[in-house]
């Protein structure tokens, strides 16, 4: 109805200007606005799109298309920040002429990671300009002065008009500029309010275009929601080439940087950091940073080596299973994924006959890491069953392999440089699914079929089933 009366209205105009209204979460195209997307249920995903009766007619391109072979690849080469675990994750660094957003929760320390990021580009003699639309110049300022990243090759401007950030690329002619963040810019000609996905999606497609013509490498600094998707404009993971996630838990030094879409290479690589004093400094030793704290000999803990891309990782999983309100069990799981911590309380007690589902389970990874791949299944279930029985683990033993819902084991990826990991600091033991191959690690390997299997192998069961 709103488009016929739109169209009755302007009928007589040589050129056709109509509306329709998209989803910019999926795709979804309606004649009418509305605050919620009947595909998908998003809310306030719902923008306005013009659309043109007519349409261009072919006419000559600027430059030729080229055989693939004769493409020039030098101006895609990456260059270094010097901040080393975010050049791994980049596979080498900063792209000119790329754009990146940097994804994370508001604390996590975007901000501070990239004034690090910055100051290696300034430092080997490139122009660089922080755009701050969230915080004063003096604020970032200080912190630079405590990260000890401050150089004068370093450009500030408080400014969240688009129109005045585009001046300061013009003036500035800065090779990196970061924008921190895009929610707060705005561009002043538009009528949607700041911070909308129009908005955002709008001064980003600008910063694209900026970053191409000027052959700049751009990051965005994007908050996420607490479902962990971009705030709204997921449309932005298509525009820009690089997509980063900064996580961690607040209460935990743990950073962990991954690539969630990388045009220039891969999306295995990830980076740790740990947020101190100082700012951001590289984890050289994860695993031993996780085992710091240990206490061996304790019921309801095992040593699990997990992988984080490509980096494997030894950390400790806990398990308390108590008798609560057997109507109502408490569950929570810390770190670890509790679709999985469910998943093996109904085999342990379903399949495996222990009486399970009634208890109160708290399940954890320790130290602020998230272990949410199904390598750790073993292991959560032994921590479990241990609890119960209050029989606690050999101090020397890894556990690693995924639990399917007969109870039976299956072999995970990268099951050798897992192991290879637990031998080096020092574990002699590991329980593992029995179809894992032939591996050249020096440790102690005890194949099962079951997770029962292990239970028996291991002497942890429960007196009473
Ligand atoms: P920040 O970079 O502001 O996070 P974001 O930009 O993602 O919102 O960093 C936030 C937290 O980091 C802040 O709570 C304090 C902490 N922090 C440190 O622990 N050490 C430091 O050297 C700095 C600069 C910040
Ligand atoms: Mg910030």
């Amino acid at each position: 109805m709103t488009s016929s009366s739109a169209l009755s209205k302007s009928s007589g105009a040589k050129s056709l200007r109509r509306s329709r209204y998209g989803c910019i979460e999926c795709g979804a195209v309606s004649a009418k606005w509305a605050g919620r997307c009947d595909s998908c249920g998003e809310w306030n995903s719902i923008v306005e799109e013009a659309i043109s009766a007519t349409s261009v007619a072919a006419s000559p391109p600027a430059v030729a298309a080229l055989p693939i072979t004769e493409v020039s690849t030098v101006e895609s080469t990456p260059f270094p920040t010097r901040v080393d675990e975010f050049d791994r994750v980049l596979g080498g660094g900063l792209v000119p002429g790329s754009v990146t957003v940097l994804g994370g929760e508001p604390g996590v320390g975007k901000s501070t990671l990239l004034l690090q990021v910055l100051f290696g580009p300034a430092s080997t003699g490139h122009t660089v300009l922080y755009v701050t639309a969230e915080e004063s110049a003096q604020q970032v300022s200080r912190r630079a002065a405590r990260l000890n990243t401050l150089h004068p090759s370093l450009y500030l401007a408080a400014e969240t008009n688009l129109a005045h950030v585009l001046g300061h690329i013009d003036q500035c002619r800065p090779t990196v500029v970061v924008v921190d963040s895009i929610q707060t810019v705005y561009d002043p000609t538009l009528t949607s309010a700041p911070g909308s996905v129009g908005q955002v999606r709008h001064c980003a497609h600008r910063l694209v275009a900026v970053a191409k013509e000027r052959n700049i490498a751009v990051v965005l600094v994007g908050h996420v929601t607490k479902e962990g998707s971009l705030a709204g404009p997921r449309v932005l993971e298509h525009v820009v080439d690089t997509v980063l996630s900064f996580e961690g838990d607040r209460h935990h030094a743990l950073r962990v940087l991954r690539a969630v879409k990388h045009r220039f290479g891969s999306t295995q690589e990830v980076g740790l950091f740990s947020m101190g004093e100082a700012g951001l400094e590289a984890v050289l030793d994860p695993s031993a940073l996780f085992l710091a704290d240990r206490r061996a000999g304790v019921a309801g803990s095992i040593i699990v080596p997990t992988m984080e891309g490509h980096r494997p990782l030894v950390v400790e999983l806990q398990a308390l299973c108590v008798a609560g309100s057997a109507a109502n069990p408490r569950r929570s799981a810390t770190g670890v994924d509790p679709g999985r911590v469910g998943l093996l309380l109904a085999v342990l007690d379903r399949r495996l006959g222990y009486p399970m589902m009634g208890l109160d389970t708290y399940a954890m990874a320790v130290g602020g890491v998230r272990v949410y791949e199904p390598g750790a299944d073993l292991g959560l279930g032994l921590a479990m069953v241990s609890s119960v029985s209050n029989r606690s683990l050999p101090a020397e033993l890894v556990a690693v392999g995924e639990v399917g819902l007969g109870g039976e084991l299956r072999s995970v990826s990268g099951i050798e440089r897992r192991l290879a990991e637990a031998a080096r600091i020092g574990f002699t033991q590991a329980i593992v699914p029995r179809s894992t191959p032939q591996l050249g690690v020096d440790i102690e390997v005890l194949r099962v079929p079951t997770l029962d299997a292990a239970i028996s192998l291991l002497g942890i069961a429960p007196q009473t089933r």
